[in-house]
Formats: C-alpha cells, sequence, structure tokens
C-alpha cells in the first residue's frame, strides 16, 4: 500500500506533524523539490535521514524554518545584508549560510560552525512545520547522488516505504533547489545557483555576490550530481540537437528549453522519465547562464559529468 497522502485532507498536517514528533521522516512538498524531513530537535530522525537517502554523514543538511521568529534559535548571528535579503525573498527558494547557535545538532552542520536555513515559499510545508513546533532538516527526498524528486511518485520510486508518510502537494513549481549564499566569509558567496536568481538577489542586496571559494563545501558542488542513469549530452542550439537526434535515434531531446520556468520545472521529471524508459542517451540544450539558465546549467552540467 502507497504511503502518499493528499496536502488538501482535513488530516495530512496533523498526520505529518504526528510523524515527526514520533521520530519518523517524512517526504515533504515545498517550492524546490519535495524533501525528505525530519525533526531538527530529534537526534535518531536526523541519522535516519542518512541512512534513508544513503548520504555520508557530513554532508550538511538544510533547516526548514515555519516563520521568521525561529530565526534567532538556530543562527547565532545575522549580518544586515542577509536580514535584507531574507526580508525581501523569504518564504522562497533561498538558503542562507550563517554562524550556527548551539541548538543545532552536529548532525545537522556536519560539525561545521555553521549553518544553512530557509523558510519554503510551499504553504503547506509551512503547517507541517508549524504544527511539529520545531523547524525541521530536510534534504531532497532522493537516493544520494540521484536526480532529485519533483513529485510524491519520484520520492516514492525513491524511497518507498522507509518514509512513514509522503504529503502529495502536486509537482513543484520551481522545479531546481534553493539558491545558497553563504554570508559567514567577508562578501557573500553563491554556494548553489537554484531557484531564486543570482541577477536579483544581487539587486535587492545592493552587493555583489562572489563565487564560491575554497573546498567543495556544499555536496551539490561535487562535479557528479543529479545524476540519471542515461548519458547525458549538452547542446548549444536545436540545429545541434537534431544533428544528434538523427544520427541516435535512441536518443531523446529534453523538451520545454524554449521556457526557462518550464525547463526548470519539468527537468527532473523528464530525467526520471527517460531513465524509466530505458532512454540511454538524453540530449539536453543549455541555456544562458543567467537567470534561472544558471541553474539550469548548473544541474545539466552535473548530469552530465561522467
Ligand atoms: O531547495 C532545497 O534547498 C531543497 C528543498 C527540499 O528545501 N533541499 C535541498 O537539500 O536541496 P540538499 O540536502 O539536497 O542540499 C543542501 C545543500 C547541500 O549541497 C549541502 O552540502 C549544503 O546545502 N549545505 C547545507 N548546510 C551547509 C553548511 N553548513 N555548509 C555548507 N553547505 C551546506
Ligand atoms: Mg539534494
Amino acid at each position: 500500500m502507497s504511503n502518499i497522502v493528499k496536502s488538501n485532507a482535513v488530516d495530512t498536517v496533523e498526520r505529518a506533524a504526528e510523524a515527526l514528533a514520533r521520530g519518523g521522516l517524512i517526504g515533504m512538498p515545498t517550492e524546490t523539490v519535495y524533501g525528505l524531513a525530519g525533526s531538527a530537535a530529534n537526534e535518531q530522525a536526523l541519522s535516519k535521514i542518512f541512512d534513508v537517502k544513503g548520504r555520508p554523514i557530513g554532508h550538511p543538511l538544510i533547516v526548514h524554518l515555519s516563520s521568521l521568529d525561529e530565526l534567532d534559535r538556530y543562527a547565532l548571528s545575522v549580518p544586515q545584508a542577509a536580514v535584507a535579503l531574507i526580508g525581501a525573498c523569504w518564504p522562497g527558494p533561498l538558503t542562507v549560510l550563517l554562524q550556527r547557535s548551539r541548538h543545532v545538532s552536529d548532525l545537522i552542520t556536519g560539525n561545521r560552525s555553521t549553518v544553512a536555513i530557509r523558510i519554503p515559499a510551499n504553504e503547506c510545508a509551512r503547517s507541517i512545520i508549524a504544527m511539529h513546533g520545531h523547524a525541521v532538516a530536510a534534504p531532497s527526498a532522493n537516493r544520494f547522488g540521484h536526480v532529485s524528486p519533483t513529485t510524491a511518485q519520484h520520492v516514492l520510486d525513491d524511497l518507498g516505504e522507509h518514509v512513514d508518510l509522503i504529503v502529495d502537494d502536486g509537482p513543484c513549481t520551481i522545479g531546481v533547489e534553493s539558491t545558497i549564499i553563504d554570508f559567514t566569509s567577508p562578501v557573500p558567496q553563491l554556494l548553489r545557483p537554484g531557484g531564486f536568481a543570482l541577477e536579483d538577489l544581487e539587486e535587492l542586496m545592493g552587493i555583489h555576490v562572489a563565487a564560491p571559494e575554497g573546498e567543495s563545501r556544499a555536496s551539490g558542488m561535487l562535479e557528479s550530481h543529479y545524476a540519471p542513469q542515461g548519458k547525458v549530452l549538452l547542446v548549444n542550439s536545436l540545429s545541434e540537437a537534431k544533428s544528434v537526434l538523427s544520427a541516435h535515434p535512441e536518443a531523446r531531446l529534453i523538451s520545454h528549453w524554449e521556457s526557462l520556468p518550464l525547463y526548470a520545472a519539468s527537468l527532473y521529471a523528464q530525467m526520471r522519465q527517460a531513465d524509466h524508459d530505458g532512454v540511454p542517451l538524453i540530449v539536453a540544450i543549455t541555456p544562458a547562464p543567467s537567470g534561472l539558465g544558471r541553474a539550469i546549467c548548473d544541474r545539466l552540467k552535473k548530469a552530465s559529468h561522467p
């Protein structure tokens, strides 16, 4: 029997909050991708997240809040630039990296002095977190290194009965993960391009965001990540795609490349469908790397890495 429940059923939020309170894990909808959520206040739930995902311990998790009031509990300090950005962008697909408080579990931060935090725009997610009464830690609800889930069915396909409940709120509207900005360095750094366009964030703050420096700190920054089983070939134009497709009848073109929002919203579902159909070669047109195109390029590049 499937453990998927509809987000609009009367008792869904309550059931999800009960599962979290018991130390269980839920598939939680967000506007970016579905998360595998466990209570940030329960060490057993946190370690179960790593087990279920097959994620190496030490890859830190994002803390999800339902409201701004809880921020001070988890962050030691919030720099002025972050305050401005958070005020304008939350709830939404922005994650900020801040100095952690002592209330954050080492399992969440991977023993780092920093913590990643966001407030999701998805209302059902916020209701669940609010009813739980604590923050939740939620990585994307996929097996480690696999394509992120953008529907409840994707969560079921990857994690099946290992989650207590999967809350189905329909397909994610944005479809790529949140943008992560590190505010613990002297100049804010972009750790992961995502659902919030970098250009918009820079305009809101009135400052330039730097490229990430030092060793790879976000697992999303590993060269190969978000990868389907089929080989992914990147091309620059439709005409290039057409010549590959005519030489390789077994290949499939990822569609919706004409519209960045549609491309982002459908990218992971299309990769999963191609795997499901046994497509050995996936062809994707790389968009210009600006706006939402920056995140799409990043995910395509990682998916195509051998
Ligand atoms: O849109 C999203 O952010 C989704 C939804 C579910 O909210 N979540 C998500 O989580 O993408 P995950 O675990 O798949 O990716 C979190 C990224 C990882 O690359 C992780 O390394 C990075 O955030 N991260 C978390 N805490 C960090 C920290 N303290 N320092 C550096 N990177 C951190
Ligand atoms: Mg992930």
